[in-house]
């Protein structure tokens, strides 16, 4: 693989409706990775890396132009291919909480809930952007104010994320927001990958270890019931690296309820406190030999196998988005926090910082079965 040069270039992607320009970061890290970020929804809308043989290839969901994330087709099934979410990932029983008292409700989006931030969540917001290059590598950093009461939640919220694409070949995504009223905060990324490329097919061979002895089951509406429920012997163990099929059709409720895998995994921190990084997840794809490790400072991780995929999508390589064709690993609060005493509090105050971080690793291996 020839080296090259690390580089950031802007290029104009698209034009909102209103007539607000939406401007596409190309970020190379000069190791052979490079990806686009655009200033809508501070959505990664490609990510290349080479597969064990040097093979080049796009890897995440998503469209190659501002119309496929604006379509009708595109809201109406509304994967969130690619982008930041907030203020809220994942969902918030009944769009309602309490907070000091008050009872807020919030947009709800998902039947009678609210998912990844309501009707127009950060995902379908205009971030101002810049680039920069460090020691650490190039990147582009977003911005987004939510204003008080936007989506129903309280305080105005200034968001920052960075994306940084390193010459170790991690992509870090760095958060930040404060607020001036309490309000929750659970911010995540939502790029949907396969590993064998983009268009390429099912997921299900993939291999995946989740260091995680725990789950968050769910109603059948995908509101947690507040339990954490051990996965030993369970379809949920993914603590040794087991496909992604291997037993996604057993007869168990909770693949019922999710149609797959769509659960909120608790990850073990070991003596690692909260705020520190520890390994969430490792994937491997036996075909490409691609392998993607995360890790987060963040307390679980949403595993989504790509189950409301149903074909209706043609992406950017014209190829369409068949049920179970990408993954994601959201790294997160657990869902439904703000009613849900037992989980880990997401309610950011006033004069505190919202931090967190996640970083995916990407490298190859050779050996199919290895894990
Ligand atoms: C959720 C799924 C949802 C998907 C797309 C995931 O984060 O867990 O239930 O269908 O996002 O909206």
């Amino acid at each position: 693989m020839t080296t090259q040069t690390p580089s950031v270039e802007k290029q104009r992607f698209g034009q909102l409706p209103d007539g607000r320009k939406v401007e596409a970061y190309h970020l190379r890290n000069g190791h052979g990775i490079d990806m686009t970020v655009i200033t809508y929804g501070g959505i990664i809308t490609s990510l290349r890396t080479p597969d064990a043989q040097g093979n080049v290839d796009d890897i995440v969901l998503g469209f190659d132009s501002l119309e496929g994330y604006r379509s009708d087709a595109y809201r109406q099934s509304n994967p969130y291919f690619g982008a930041l979410i907030g203020r809220y990932g994942n969902r918030i029983a009944e769009g309602r909480f309490m907070l000091d008292g008050t009872t807020y409700e919030l947009a709800t989006n998902d039947g009678p809930h609210h998912l990844h931030g309501g009707d127009k969540g950060f995902d379908k917001r205009l971030w101002q952007a810049h680039s920069f290059e460090n020691d650490t590598g190039v990147g582009v950093e977003l911005r987004y104010t939510s204003e008080d009461g936007e989506e129903g939640y309280p305080g105005r919220l200034d968001t920052r994320v960075t994306y940084t694409l390193t010459a170790d070949d991690e992509v870090i995504i760095d958060y930040h927001a404060t607020t001036d009223k309490a309000t929750p905060v659970n911010l995540t990324q939502h790029s949907y990958f396969n590993l064998a490329g983009e268009g390429s097919g099912s997921i299900v061979d993939h291999r995946l270890m989740l260091n995680a002895d725990a789950f968050t089951p769910v109603d059948d509406t995908l509101i947690p019931t507040g339990e954490l429920r051990d996965v030993a012997g369970t379809p949920f163990d993914f603590r040794d690296a087991t496909p992604i099929g291997a037993r996604i059709g057993e007869e168990n409720t909770q693949l019922v309820y999710g149609q797959g895998y769509d659960h909120n995994f608790v990850l073990v921190r070991d003596d690692a406190s909260a705020g520190e990084l520890v390994t969430a997840a490792r994937v491997v794809a036996p075909q490409s030999g691609r392998v993607l490790e995360i890790a987060t400072t963040e307390p679980g991780i949403q595993f989504y196998s790509g189950n409301f995929l149903d074909g209706t999508l043609i992406g950017k390589g014209g190829d369409a988005y068949e049920k179970r064709s990408g993954f994601a690993l959201e790294t997160q609060h657990f869902p439904d926090s703000p009613n849900q005493a037992g989980f880990p509090s997401t309610i950011l105050a006033p004069g505190e910082t919202y931090e967190s971080r996640t970083v995916w690793r990407f490298s190859t291996q050779r050996d199919d079965n290895a894990s």
